[in-house]
């Protein structure tokens, strides 16, 4: 924490310094760098500060979902991306970013996010022809019939158990699971990392495209695997999804 502190303090020391010398008189400049943190507005500065160290630097290549992938952005719609940036993902480290949740960014720089990733990364028409998956699951997942979908479309690369294979890494391991949503297992099981050369919901298996219901069924089947380590979030049963998606209210 102190150290946090001191890069900070140390941040902000360079800013007051390069602040009195970049203009000659001493006045900031209009779409400077110089602006207040909440006065930033341009999507590069936004994502690369506060998205680029999980999800990676140009939306490919991070420890987390890729987001510059025109199959995710096909499939999630923005209202749904908003939500999560603003309320975070429980018991993930998807961190909420909105005021209102507790962090840093303001309703006008989250938009700014958001509609940024759908203006740069957005393929229009790249679903045409085929039977997307919805984003969200529609049904319970089974969870018997979620192990067969396993071992037909991914042991081949994540090994029988999910274990790990030389094709992909484990993924029915406890500290795997006990970190990520059912959601987020679900939108890496339809869109897959291009950029890590995971396959899409059609690519597992040449020719033959996963069912909506055999993701939900996979999913099901991965989430009965997690252990049910004490505080931890995602039940091995319940079918939880993005927090937004638990409290329709919002
Ligand atoms: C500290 C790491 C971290 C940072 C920083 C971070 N994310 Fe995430 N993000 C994650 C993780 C982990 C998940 C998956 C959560 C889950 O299991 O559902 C995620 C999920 C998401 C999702 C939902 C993916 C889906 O399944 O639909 C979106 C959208 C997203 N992040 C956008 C952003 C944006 C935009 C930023 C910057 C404003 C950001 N994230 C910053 C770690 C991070
Ligand atoms: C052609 C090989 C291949 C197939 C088939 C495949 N995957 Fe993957 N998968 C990968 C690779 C490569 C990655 C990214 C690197 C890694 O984690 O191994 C990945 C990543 C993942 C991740 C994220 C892991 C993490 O650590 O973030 C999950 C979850 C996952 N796959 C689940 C599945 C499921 C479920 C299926 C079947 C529906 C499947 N995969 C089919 C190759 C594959």
């Amino acid at each position: 924490m102190s150290r946090i502190l001191y890069l900070s303090a140390f941040a902000f020391l360079n800013l007051v310094l390069l602040s009195a010398c970049s203009t000659p008189n001493g006045q900031p400049q209009k779409g400077s760098e110089l602006a207040a943190p909440n006065q930033v507005v341009d999507f590069g500065t936004l994502y690369a500060q506060n998205c680029a160290a999980c999800h990676g630097a140009e939306g490919r290549g991070g420890a987390s979902i890729a987001l510059a992938n025109s199959v995710y952005l096909a499939i999630v719609d923005e209202s749904a991306v908003h939500n999560v940036v603003a309320s975070g993902v429980r018991g993930t480290s998807m961190p909420a970013f909105a005021e209102s949740a507790g962090g840093l960014l303001t309703d006008e720089q989250i938009n700014v996010i958001t509609s940024g990733m759908f203006s740069r990364w957005e393929r229009k028409g790249i679903l045409d022809g085929t039977n997307p998956p919805s984003y969200a699951a529609k049904t319970t997942g089974n969870v018997a019939r979620g192990e067969i979908a396993f071992k037909t479309y991914c042991a081949s690369c994540h090994g029988s158990e999910g274990r790990g294979g030389a094709k992909g890494s484990a993924v029915t391991d406890g500290s795997f699971l006990a970190l990520v949503s059912n959601q987020g297992l679900r939108s890496i099981v339809i869109t897959g990392r291009p950029d890590l050369r995971a396959p899409d919901w059609r690519g597992n298996v040449p020719g033959k495209p996963m069912s909506d219901q055999e993701i939900t069924d996979v999913v099901a089947w991965l989430a009965s695997r997690r252990g049910q380590s004490p505080g931890q979030p995602y039940s091995a049963s319940n079918n939880a999804q993005h927090q937004s998606e638990e409290h329709p209210e919002k």
